[in-house]
């Protein structure tokens, strides 16, 4: 078991060095579409900063090359500004006098928010140098950042390896949620798994296959998966060195006497046509490009998931991003939100279609990793979690 937030002692007056996940989706113009990964961070910060704690915050955003205005965390610092009741600060910096000084004039129960710790390229090669500045900051590192758990990255893996540490109460009920999920299933477990790569998907699928009911397939990976199975796709998105994965994911699927549905029907548009002019087809042809699940496909899904006992969601099941294949997407998250299974989304794009939906409340676990979520269910755990040390007994 790890060491949480609430395992530290005497924190009055300590510089706790907090790495939260606020990588939230921006509109084109940098303005914050959804908050939910604030929010979710709150809980620790309000804690440390209750316990008397100077809370140094840090995070990334987006994958900026070098310093871009539309990343900045400023923003951040004034949504943080509204919803703790102690006072916040920002500092335009994260290393170096500024940050030093900053924190020097912090008092007991203030929250600094730090710039975009992707403003500095050390920070995703886990420069130990980066590091080291990190964490000559802080008495004690607490890590909340779950949906960046799986990067070794300098903030992250590197201070862990530096200062005193815990997780925060978000990577807590994640983890925990997670991993029940997985050890004792509600059944029948009904997982959807949809977006683009296969290859990332591989490992949790052949998963997912033990221990689910109906595994369902949808979004660009499915057009692999169909291939797999002898159906032509037209010019669809084909992983072709993936083939032989879905292949045998199929058989094995078979064997255990799983059910794993694929799309009956498509969304598809004809190659070349600039106007994306889209119709629906049973069968996939010459130029035809699958964009979404079909009506069929979404009647077929929704029955599992109205059975279910158990749901696990992650992917969007069409070109999400398109106004014009939001469909699929839309409906299998209202239908996920509806549905009294015990249901976990994990994903930007799943969790903001549920959001948007307007079923939100219903789902049990947003969760707030992507890549986070999935490799954590595959492997227990997460290499920024692995540094963390152990609860004392
Ligand atoms: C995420 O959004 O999945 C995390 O914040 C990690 O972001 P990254 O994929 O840019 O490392």
């Amino acid at each position: 078991m790890k060491r949480t937030v609430k395992d530290l002692v005497n924190l009055k007056g300590k510089v706790v060095l907090v790495r939260v996940d606020f990588n939230v989706p921006l509109d084109n113009a940098g303005r914050i579409l959804d908050t939910t990964r604030i929010d979710q961070a709150l809980p620790t910060i309000k804690y440390l900063s209750e316990q008397g704690a100077k809370v140094v915050v840090m995070s990334h955003l987006g994958r900026p090359e070098g310093y871009e205005i539309r990343k900045s965390l400023w923003q951040i610092s004034l949504i943080l500004m509204e919803k703790l009741s102690c006072k916040v600060y920002f500092c335009n910096t994260v290393i170096g006098q500024e940050a030093k000084d900053r924190i020097k004039i912090m008092q007991d129960g203030d929250v600094l928010l730090l710039e975009n710790l992707r403003f500095y390229p050390e920070e995703t090669a886990c420069d130990m140098k980066f590091a080291k500045e990190i964490a000559s900051l802080g008495d004690l590192y607490v890590d909340d950042a779950f949906g960046v758990a799986h990067r070794k990255h300098a903030s992250n893996y590197g201070v862990a390896r530096i200062l005193p540490n815990a997780i925060g109460l978000l990577m807590e009920k994640e983890m925990t949620t997670l991993t029940d999920s997985m050890e004792n299933p509600k059944h029948p477990f009904v997982v959807i798994v949809g977006g683009a790569k296969v290859s990332s998907k591989i490992k949790i699928l052949k998963k997912f296959v033990e221990i689910c009911d109906t595994l369902m397939i949808g979004g660009a990976m499915a057009y692999t998966f169909l291939v797999a199975s002898g159906v032509a796709v037209g010019n669809s998105i084909v992983y072709h060195e993936n083939v032989v994965d879905a292949q045998e994911i199929i058989k094995s699927a078979e064997e255990k006497g799983k059910k794993l549905l694929l799309p009956v029907d498509h969304v598809v548009i004809r190659e070349g046509d600039k106007k994306k002019k889209k119709f629906v087809v049973d069968k996939m042809v010459d130029d035809m490009i699958g964009c979404d699940i079909g009506p069929k496909t979404i009647e077929l899904f929704e029955k599992e998931i109205k059975g279910a006992g158990q749901i696990f969601w992650n992917g969007p099941l069409g070109l999400y991003e398109d106004e014009k294949f939001k469909d699929g997407t839309n409906k299998i998250a209202k239908a996920v939100a509806q549905s009294s299974a015990y249901s976990i989304v994990g994903g930007g794009d799943s969790v903001s279609a549920v959001k948007k939906s307007g079923y939100a409340g219903k789902i049990d676990f947003l969760s707030t990793g992507g890549g986070a979520t999935l490799k954590y269910l595959e492997d227990g755990s997460l290499p920024c979690i692995d540094v963390i040390q152990e609860k004392i007994r």
